[in-house]
């Protein structure tokens, strides 16, 4: 950037904090992060770079190497590092190599967003093909490395009058197992279709953020039970995983009391996915499974549960998977006092026919096929399919499997086959969808009305242009 000034390393070192400002460096190009420090993802953390480069800090936290995070730093630009000092800037301290040695083998299908950490969907036309998704196609969301195997899980907190530490097949011994067919999805989900009506902040997530599992393994109420717990002593319980970050603390959320004691909400220590035991990404050997609630909450190896009156103190409880609207700000506003997400709104989205695609020149109807899911236990009433951009609507056939009312934790698929209106020939077709779910929920109809700063829970009707021969 020859319209920058350039900037000495020894300048730099001294804008650390607040009074003289915040700078760093990544390669050559010198940043001002003073004001984003506030509002920066992953919080404080920017700040162990303050003065400095952040290039080793990103092997580690290589979330940053996509060209959506490149384009907000290079907003913050305020010059080039000198050339004499650019020269000895070490560019990788090596630390991501050991971190990142327990990584397994992906199905090469998955569209990767990151690849250290993992994050990865499936194409959004495969996603449909099977009811209950094929776990090589199951998306992956690990905010840090995969971690070493642990088999042990323990349970500790308020009022726990019998400690538990116990491996995958005591927990088979002592409890009912049980088997539940729920979806799960990423709170980021189609977050990639609200940057694009505006700016957010967070990996580009397309619309296969979610997949629907058979998830096997013991009640988490039966485990409070044997531990002592007992409602009206706690408030929320917290799980812990086994992957840390670069500082050794591990991932962390929590949820309801109201919601873990609650056997009718089938909150589960998984240790199957679809008939077999889970694998390093998901999760092994043991993971938490919440139907209905958002992803960020279903802590993958799961080392530690603890009964508590307060949420998680982690960052991800804390201060993100929060929905922070345009009016939050970030200098004067306190994350933590919003309200965590914890259930997911009504969603559906368009699979096939693929946004962009080209429909065959002989057919005369095109056939649209999707996903459609509710949280917290509402079904789907019906979906209803537009092929005119909105103007006449027509219900969906659905596949759908009865859970029983409130406990429709399982997704529905829908299809429809629409006539191609003679006068689209050689031109576009609008599709839209929009689900209903069992409380009488609609779709949003657009983005403007739940926009949020970090991308999250994008409900809004979904919308594919595609193409019509001659
Ligand atoms: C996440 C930007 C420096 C640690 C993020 C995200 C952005 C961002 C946009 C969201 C990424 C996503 O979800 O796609 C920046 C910029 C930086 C900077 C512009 C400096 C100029 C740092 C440094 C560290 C760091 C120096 C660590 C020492 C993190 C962490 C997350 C994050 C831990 C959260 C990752 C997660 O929860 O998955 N950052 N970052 N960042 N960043 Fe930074
Ligand atoms: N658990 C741990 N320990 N670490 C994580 O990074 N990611 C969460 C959740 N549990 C995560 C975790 C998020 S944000 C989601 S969406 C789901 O796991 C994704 O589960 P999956 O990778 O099995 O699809």
């Amino acid at each position: 950037r020859d319209d920058l000034p350039d900037i000495r390393r020894k300048d730099i070192e001294r804008h650390k904090d607040a009074s003289t400002g915040v700078w760093m460096t990544y390669r050559d190009g010198v940043y001002d992060v003073t004001d984003f420090v506030a509002e920066h993802p992953g919080n404080k953390k920017i700040l162990l770079a303050a003065g400095g480069a952040v290039d080793g800090f990103w092997d580690f936290y290589a979330i940053h190497h996509t060209p959506h995070v490149y384009r907000q730093l290079e907003e913050l630009r305020i010059g080039n590092l000198h050339p004499e000092d650019a020269a000895q800037t070490p560019a990788s301290n090596g630390s991501s190599s050991k971190a990142f040695s327990h990584e397994p083998r992906r199905a090469p299908v998955l569209q990767v967003h990151s690849a250290r950490p993992f994050n990865a969907e499936p194409p959004s036309e495969l996603l449909v093909d099977d009811f209950i998704t094929p776990t090589t196609l199951f998306f992956v969301r690990n905010h840090l490395p995969v971690p070493a195997m642990v088999d042990s899980v323990t349970v500790d907190g308020v009022g726990v009058h019998r400690p538990v530490n116990m491996s995958v097949s005591e927990m088979k011994t002592r409890f009912e197992v049980i088997t539940v067919t729920t979806a799960m999805q990423c709170a980021g989900n189609r977050r990639q279709e609200m940057d694009d009506f505006r700016s957010v902040k967070g990996l580009q997530w397309g619309s296969a953020a979610i997949g629907n599992a058979e998830w096997t393994g013991v009640r988490l109420s039966d485990v409070l039970a044997y531990a002592g717990v007992r409602e009206g002593d706690i408030e929320h319980v917290i799980f812990q995983g086994g992957d840390s970050d670069a500082e050794g603390t591990p991932y962390e959320a929590s949820i309801p009391a109201a919601i873990a004691l609650d056997p009718h909400r089938d909150v589960l220590l998984a240790f199957e996915m679809n008939g077999e035991p889970l694998t390093e990404d998901h999760g092994a050997p043991c993971r938490v499974i919440v139907p209905g609630f958002i992803g960020a909450r279903q802590v993958k190896w799961l080392r530690r549960i603890t009964a508590s009156r307060a949420v998680s103190e982690s960052h991800w409880q804390r201060a993100d998977y929060k929905i922070v609207p345009d009016s939050f700000n970030w200098a004067h506003d306190d994350i933590s006092e919003v309200m965590p997400i914890y259930e997911y709104p009504v969603q559906s989205a368009i699979c096939e026919p693929a946004d962009g695609s080209s429909l065959d020149a002989d057919e005369d109807t095109v056939v649209v096929r999707g996903y459609s899911w509710s949280g917290g236990g509402r079904g789907i009433l019906g979906v209803d399919v537009s092929v005119d951009g909105g103007v006449t609507w027509r219900a969906a056939r659905l596949t759908q499997t009865p859970q029983g009312v409130g406990r429709q934790w399982a997704w529905t698929l829908f299809d429809v086959e629409a006539a191609i209106p003679s006068d689209r020939r050689g031109g576009r077709l609008d599709v839209m969808c929009r689900a209903v779910d069992t409380a009488h929920n609609s779709q949003p109809g657009d983005i403007a009305a739940i926009w949020n700063q970090r991308g999250l829970l994008h409900n809004a009707c979904h919308r594919v242009t595609v193409h019509v021969p001659e």
